[in-house]
């Protein structure tokens, strides 16, 4: 038992990085170098390359993943993309809440819980966001705001969601700035987020993946991902290569 049960999975956020070459390359090059390894591996890529990614994943390992997705099903939404347009170009995943999304696009918890629903609705698999702030650990406020991002989506959809849904635990002050979260500090907080899941329904919380993201580079992801609690990462800079991505799914 224990974390024997969980599958690992490694996923790259591109954020806005990239051009249509660039993308193609990547993914053809991340695919070349999945090995024999059997983690699970995805990346999320923005939004106009998820129809071309999608045609060269098919057949391989490389899962496609989503940035966001809206928090309605369908309507006057001018700009937003669905969970029904992302699911029907094989989508598997959807980052939800990322602390980019929360600091400058205005996502709010509640916002991120409807994101959350919608992934849920259309068989997405969302990987939700949590993390404080630096200001937020200094306080030490790093349970109580995991704790509230986490509730947001709990009040409305119930745990019984979270069988099918991933958490990723980014915190702020460790996302782009190569200050990354040491191994203990970041399986101090997966095992509380762990244990805040298993009050609620135990099965689910021994079974759900969680990712941790900050700075994850190849010379610290096996110290991480060796932690009890932590099931794999989600990796920003060090995604956008595919040796470094590569390295780290090889870590895990
Ligand atoms: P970096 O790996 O670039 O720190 O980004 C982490 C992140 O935000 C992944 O979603």
């Amino acid at each position: 038992m224990g974390e024997m049960m969980r599958q690992s999975l490694v996923v790259g956020n591109w954020k806005m990085n990239g051009t249509l070459a660039s993308a193609e390359s990547l993914v053809k090059g991340i695919i070349a170098g999945l090995g024999s390894n059997t983690a699970e591996i995805a990346v999320c890529v923005p939004y106009v390359y998820i129809s071309g990614v999608s045609e060269l994943v098919k057949g391989s390992r490389l899962a496609l993943g989503a940035q966001n997705i809206a928090d309605k099903a369908s309507g006057a939404y001018t700009g937003e993309i669905s969970a029904a347009m992302l699911s029907e170009f094989g989508c598997k995943y959807a980052l939800v809440g990322h602390s980019e999304r929360r600091t400058y696009y205005g996502d709010t918890n509640e916002s991120v819980a409807a994101r959350f629903a919608q992934a849920i609705a259309q068989g997405i698999i969302p990987v939700l966001c949590v993390g404080e702030t630096l200001e937020q650990r200094e306080q030490d406020q790093t349970i109580a705001v995991v704790n509230e991002q986490l509730d947001a989506v709990i009040n409305l959809t119930g745990i019984a969601a979270f069988d099918k849904a991933v958490i990723a635990y980014e915190p702020v002050w460790a996302i782009g700035t190569g200050r990354t979260a040491s191994d203990e500090q970041a399986q101090e907080v997966h095992q509380h987020i762990r244990q805040y899941i298993a009050v609620k329904d135990a099965v689910i919380a021994e079974k759900i993946q969680i990712l941790y993201g900050g700075s994850a580079k190849p010379d610290n992801a096996k110290g991480l991902f060796a932690m009890p609690d932590i099931d794999g990462g989600l990796i920003g800079g060090a995604s956008l290569e595919a040796e470094s991505f590569l390295k780290i799914y090889h870590s895990v």
